[in-house]
């Protein structure tokens, strides 16, 4: 792709009230990127050469919020649902926004075989887009995400982690199981990682009685060592919530590759009496005993599935 190879041609994009620095290349029409800043009203994704012509739109502009349907409202935050064709312009500025901040994806013109999950925060002003994820209509490869964004001044506040939650409640609800589309960046990774890694402690954690698979415990010793190999069962000697790795695939929506590549990350997965067992270890007590904590002292926000209004578009 030639475009790849192009530089970062804005110095400067005014989005609402933040100032933001671009990190790659984006298409905007030439007339603009001579302009060395452009300007964005956030509610309508319009870009603009100055300040004057900016001003001059928002003053007549009264949208407040992202087209299409509102599908998920709680206190903190809300998810609307917008069909690529129906809303193309809007979605097309929304491409070219993320464009800025990634340097492999090339989508922003053929945006009518995809929906777009835009999440936004509330102000006076309105509903103000913090990120989103696109889906493809319907996609050959399972994936459940196609591409993936917090705006840069939102970002490392949790909120991809609520992108990425937001993603698997919506691949429950079509009882599927999914996958972001690849290859992921780093920070893409780096976040859908850490989201595994909580949810997979999560569920083990609350699942099981953790006092018996302690790293320590004598019983558990490591007879081989295994790289990917796919287990049929995870069981836990001696314990009744035996489980598969097709039971968590159902539970989490997950595909069972990210769920061993995680476990294996993890090295909880052993070799116990030619049975996969999982290994619920100090440093994994740990990791939950963090999860609870920033939950209960609101450090960490969660989506409630109860509040997702959506049925599955045809
Ligand atoms: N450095 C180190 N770790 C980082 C990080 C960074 N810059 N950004 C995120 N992480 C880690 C965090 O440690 C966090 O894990 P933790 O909660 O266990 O600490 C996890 O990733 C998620 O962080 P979160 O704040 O929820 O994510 P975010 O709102 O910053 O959004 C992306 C993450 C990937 C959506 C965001 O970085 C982004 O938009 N990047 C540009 C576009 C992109 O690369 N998209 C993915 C490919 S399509
Ligand atoms: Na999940």
């Amino acid at each position: 792709h030639s475009e790849v190879a192009r530089v970062r041609n804005l110095s400067y994009v005014i989005l609402g009230e933040h100032i933001i620095e671009p990190w790659y290349f984006s298409p905007y029409p030439i007339e603009l990127t001579e302009e060395d800043e452009i300007y964005i009203c956030d509610f309508t994704l319009s870009y603009f050469g100055s300040k004057k012509q900016f001003e001059r739109f928002r003053s007549k502009c009264s949208m407040k919020h992202p087209p299409g349907n509102e599908i998920y409202r709680d206190s903190k935050v809300s998810f609307w649902e917008i069909d690529g064709r129906k809303q193309r312009t809007w979605c097309r500025n929304l491409c070219l926004l993320c464009k800025l901040f990634l340097d492999h994806k090339t989508l922003y013109y053929d945006v009518d075989p995809f929906l777009f999950y835009v999440m936004t925060i509330k102000s006076d002003q309105g509903h103000h887009v913090v990120g989103f994820f696109s889906k493809e209509k319907e996609s050959g490869d399972g994936y459940n995400v196609a591409c993936i964004l917090t705006l840069p001044c939102y970002q490392k506040k949790g909120y991809g982690k609520l992108l990425i939650q937001f993603s698997y409640m919506l691949t429950h609800v079509e009882h599927k199981v999914g996958s972001p589309e690849k290859p992921l960046s780093d920070l893409g990774l780096l976040s859908y990682r850490a989201f595994w890694t909580d949810t997979l402690v999560k569920l083990l954690v609350e699942r099981s009685n953790p006092v018996l698979y302690k790293k320590n415990n004598p019983e558990i010793e490591e007879e081989e060592d295994n790289g990917l190999t796919p287990p049929t069962t995870v069981a836990k000697p001696g314990d009744s919530s035996e489980i598969t790795i097709e039971e968590i695939s159902s539970i989490t929506c997950m595909t069972t590759i990210d769920i061993l590549h995680t476990l294996t990350t993890l090295q909880i997965l052993r070799y116990y009496k030619g049975q996969h067992i999982i290994v619920i270890t100090d440093q994994i007590m740990a990791m939950y005993d963090k999860q609870i904590k920033k939950v209960r002292e609101k450090k960490k926000h969660e989506l409630d599935p109860r509040k997702l209004s959506w049925t599955p578009p045809l």
